[in-house]
C-alpha cells in the first residue's frame, strides 16, 4: 500500500522535485498529496501544479500572531491526513504543538554531517570551519534544532578552492539522492526509532 506523503517548502523546491521524479520513477512507494508552503513566491508552487499535486498555502504574512500561524499550519497538515511529513527547505522553525502532532512522522533535510552546522547558512559554516568532509543528513524531527534521530547521512569531500555556493551546489546533488531514500524507506516501513539511533531493517 502507497504512504500518503506531504511536503512542505519554503523556495526552490529542487528537494522537492527529487522527490516527485523518485516517486514518478517507481523508486519510492509514495504518493505525495500535497505541498504545503509559508511563501506564496515560492519555485515550489510551479513544480507542484506541473506534477498535479494540490497547493495549500499558509502564508506566515497573512496571519496576526505566530501563534495563528502555527494553529493554521497544524490544520493544514492535519487536512492532508498525510503518512509522512516532509520538510524540504520549510524556513520555518515549527513550534512545538506542530512537531509534537507527528512523532517520527517528519523528516527533514539539512545540508551538513549533523550534530555539526545546525541553523542556517550550514555550508558557508563549514567553509569558514575549513573543514575537510562535510556533507547532508536526514533526519526525522523533534523539538530540538536540527538535532533529531539521524535516518541516512552522505559525506561530500571540501576542497581547497570551495566557497559556500561550489559547495552548496555538491552538497545539493547528494541531496537529492539521499531525500529520497530515506523516504522510500519511511515508505517501506523499513525505519525504526530506537531511543536516539533509527534502525533500518533489512
Ligand atoms: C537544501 O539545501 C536543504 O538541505 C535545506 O534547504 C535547502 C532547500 O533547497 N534544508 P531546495 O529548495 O530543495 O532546492
Amino acid at each position: 500500500m502507497k504512504k500518503r506523503i506531504a511536503v512542505l517548502a519554503s523556495g526552490r523546491g529542487s528537494n522537492f522535485q527529487a522527490v516527485i521524479d523518485a516517486i514518478a520513477a517507481g523508486k519510492v512507494p509514495a504518493r505525495c498529496v500535497a505541498l504545503i508552503t509559508d511563501n506564496p513566491k515560492a519555485y515550489a508552487i510551479e513544480r507542484a501544479e506541473k506534477a498535479h499535486i494540490p497547493v495549500r498555502m499558509v502564508d506566515f504574512a497573512a496571519f496576526p500572531t505566530r501563534e495563528a500561524y502555527e494553529r493554521a499550519l497544524l490544520v493544514a497538515m492535519q487536512e492532508a491526513r498525510a503518512d509522512l511529513y516532509v520538510l524540504a527547505g520549510y524556513m520555518r522553525i515549527l513550534g512545538s504543538e506542530v512537531v509534537r502532532a507527528f512523532p517520527g512522522r517528519m523528516m527533514n533535510i539539512h545540508p551538513a554531517l549533523l550534530p555539526s552546522f545546525t541553523g542556517l547558512h550550514a555550508q558557508r559554516q563549514a567553509v569558514l570551519h575549513g573543514v575537510k568532509v562535510s556533507g547532508c543528513t536526514v533526519h526525522f524531527v523533534d523539538e530540538s534544532l536540527d538535532g533529531g534521530p539521524i535516518i541516512l547521512q552522505t559525506c561530500v569531500p571540501v576542497q581547497d578552492d570551495d566557497d559556500e555556493e561550489s559547495l552548496a551546489d555538491r552538497i545539493l546533488e547528494r541531496e537529492h539522492e539521499c531525500f529520497p531514500e530515506a523516504i522510500r524507506l519511511f515508505c517501506e516501513d523499513r525505519l525504526e526509532i530506537v531511543g536516539r539511533k533509527v534502525r533500518v531493517r533489512k
